[in-house]
């Protein structure tokens, strides 16, 4: 087994050893994941990426004037394909910045189509990219510090993929590795009507339940599970109150699932659900009680038209 299939396989046997039972959604992104995912980018109802795109157009110019007349190093960790940040280094380029980029990701399949658009568009631009999920990868980047200046991108209400307290957690933990005059860049996505964030995670063409019954099909692929798709559906909940949008996977029948390379057979109840996501939507005001909790100074909000998602950006002082 690869590294990453050992890593996985240990996360599935502790997490499905356990009731209620829950896998962790950082394992959706295998090839298939990862086309899925940008499948659900595309479609109408995930206005998560347009807002963030508009966004990423035009704050180029107060993030250079913030982070001054220096070389910096461009970190941005769960990069995927690139596609909203490339507006960023565009503008980066364009206005003669020095930066090299290092795109972190935990997606292989994500880091190597990142290479082919980086070759493609932007072959001078320095490039060091990191295959590993974020706490490993921050290890490795701590360990080879180059006393660069830093902005971390960290794009995509990647972090609403965290409940908060583990959102405290991680960003208290990229804030011991940052120093001061740092600058860390966060996509929120904002608390906003529930029908139009339902609607992202439970849309009409079924994106949303390919995306995460791929789980499933990832576990039989890689792990000898014997899953079988069909007994099984996509069910979502948002909570106005707390902010979190929940996926689950549920059994539609009595069912007893073996995994092979984990030597183990699980039982599942008719309608037993598994807990697979969690996309926390913020208020301005939370993001900066979590700038505060987490350390840093809230610089400010950066905003799409509609006001829909942040990029809210924080110092280290
Ligand atoms: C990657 N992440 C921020 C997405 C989200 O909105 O939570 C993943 C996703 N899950 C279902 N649709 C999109």
């Amino acid at each position: 087994m690869t590294s990453t299939n050992t890593a996985f396989a240990e996360e599935v046997l502790a997490s499905l050893a356990t009731r209620p039972r829950s896998l962790s959604s950082k394992w959706f992104y295998d090839a298939r994941g990862d086309k899925l995912f940008q499948d659900i980018m595309a479609m109408p109802e995930y206005y998560l990426t347009d807002c963030e795109r508009e966004i990423y157009q035009k704050c180029g110019p107060e993030l250079l004037k913030a982070i001054g007349d220096r070389p910096f190093d461009l970190i941005e960790l769960g990069a995927g394909d690139g596609s909203k940040t490339q507006h960023l280094i565009d503008r980066f380029i364009s206005y003669g910045a020095k930066f090299t980029y290092r795109p972190i990701d935990i997606s292989a399949n994500a880091i190597e189509l990142l290479g082919n658009l980086v070759a493609m568009q932007w072959p001078n631009m320095p490039y060091a990219p990191l295959n590993d999920d974020y706490f490993a990868a921050l290890d490795r980047l701590g360990k080879s510090d180059n006393g660069m200046g830093r902005l971390v991108l960290f794009p995509g209400a990647n972090v609403g993929n965290f409940t908060q307290e583990q959102a405290a957690d991680f960003l208290r933990h990229l804030h011991k590795f940052l120093r001061p005059g740092d600058l860390l860049l966060t996509g929120f996505d904002l608390k906003k009507n529930p029908d139009t964030i339902l609607a992202a995670y439970n849309d009409e063409a079924g994106h949303t339940a390919d995306f995460n019954l791929n789980l499933l099909r990832r576990i039989n692929n890689d792990l000898g599970g014997d899953f079988n798709l069909l007994q099984w559906r996509h069910w979502e909940s948002y909570n106005p109150l707390t902010g979190a949008t929940r996926s689950f996977l549920v059994s539609r029948t009595d069912q007893e699932v073996t995994i092979r390379r984990l030597n183990q057979t699980f039982q599942f109840d008719a309608w037993e659900a598994i807990s697979v996501e969690i996309s926390q939507k913020y208020s301005k005001r939370e993001i900066e009680a979590l700038a505060e909790v987490s350390g840093f100074t809230h610089v400010r909000h950066f905003l799409d038209k509609r006001e829909w998602f942040s990029d809210s950006l924080w110092r280290v002082e």
